[in-house]
């Protein structure tokens, strides 16, 4: 069992443990993900993001977002109860070079994972601007942590209650228009991604993205996690999780990621009824 040591809620779905796991701890790189079980070995298997980790202490940071029942269970445990496997960490770190400028953009729980990728761009000497999203203000997480790892940093949300009122695409699109960018690393809803990549496109502005979809044993055994890149086949599980996102078949992805969730809506519910 991996010790829950501190719990928050970051907004109405969102929550942040840090969580005992000090083999995770010394070996996490920024852009890696773990994944959990909850119960015991034959609990279902969920990739989470890991938004920072402290080597010393032996604890790893998780933001959770409540969207089916393992991760609605998962909200609902407190301080000192645990879980019991974190596996991770898993995938490849992100490629940090010193490029110029950087422009990293999180949208709603995608902030989570961004923050330590957005840290080790700026340590590498980059000029990072962050732009960060949310539908409105109560879903923007981590604004904070943000603005201590950026040179700059632009909030907008949808409906204008916090920041600018703008899509991120928008500042993004302005930024690659003065000229400036030399990469951009975009992490959120798959849709904001796609249309991240597209407003880069013709920029000629290299895009990673990192994607996070159903897994099941994170190991590339099951193929549960394939999606088309360019004109193969990749395991996000161990070919990414980040991707060139003008490569990405971001159209299929949504779709295989659509047809799961009636059954996790279904779990859900019953969970709910259950509780
Ligand atoms: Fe099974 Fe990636 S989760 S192959």
């Amino acid at each position: 069992m991996r010790r829950i040591v501190r719990k928050r809620q970051l907004s109405e779905n969102v929550f942040q443990f840090v969580v005992e796991a000090p083999h995770v701890a010394k070996a996490h790189r920024p852009g890696q993900f773990v994944v959990i079980q909850l119960e015991d070995e034959f609990s279902e298997r969920i990739p989470l993001s890991v938004a920072d980790w402290d080597p010393e202490a032996g604890t790893i940071t998780l933001i959770v977002q409540v969207v089916g029942k393992t991760t609605r269970m998962l909200s609902l445990r407190r301080e000192g109860e645990g879980i019991a496997h974190v596996l991770g960490p898993l995938g490849n770190p992100t490629d940090i070079e010193k490029v110029g400028t950087v422009v990293c953009v999180g949208g709603g729980i995608g902030t989570a994972p961004l923050h330590p990728i957005a840290r080790a761009f700026r340590r590498k000497g980059n000029r990072v601007i962050s732009i960060i999203g949310a539908r409105t203000k109560d879903l923007i997480i981590l604004e904070d942590e943000m603005r201590s790892v950026s040179d700059e940093l632009i909030v907008c949300t949808d409906d204008g209650s916090y920041g600018r009122k703008a899509l991120v695409t928008e500042p993004l699109k302005e930024l690659c228009e003065q000229g400036d960018v030399n990469e951009v690393v975009a992490i959120g809803p798959p849709i904001m991604m796609k249309f991240c990549a597209e407003t880069t496109r013709p920029f000629g502005i290299k895009t990673v993205v990192s994607l996070n979809t159903i897994m099941v044993d994170g190991t590339g055994m099951c193929g549960g996690c394939r999606v088309k890149v360019g004109d193969e086949i990749k395991f996000v599980c161990v070919d990414g999780p980040e991707f060139d996102g003008h490569l990405v078949d971001f159209d299929g992805m949504m779709r295989r990621l659509a047809a799961y969730r009636p059954m996790e809506q279904e779990k859900d519910h019953r969970c709910k009824l259950e509780l």
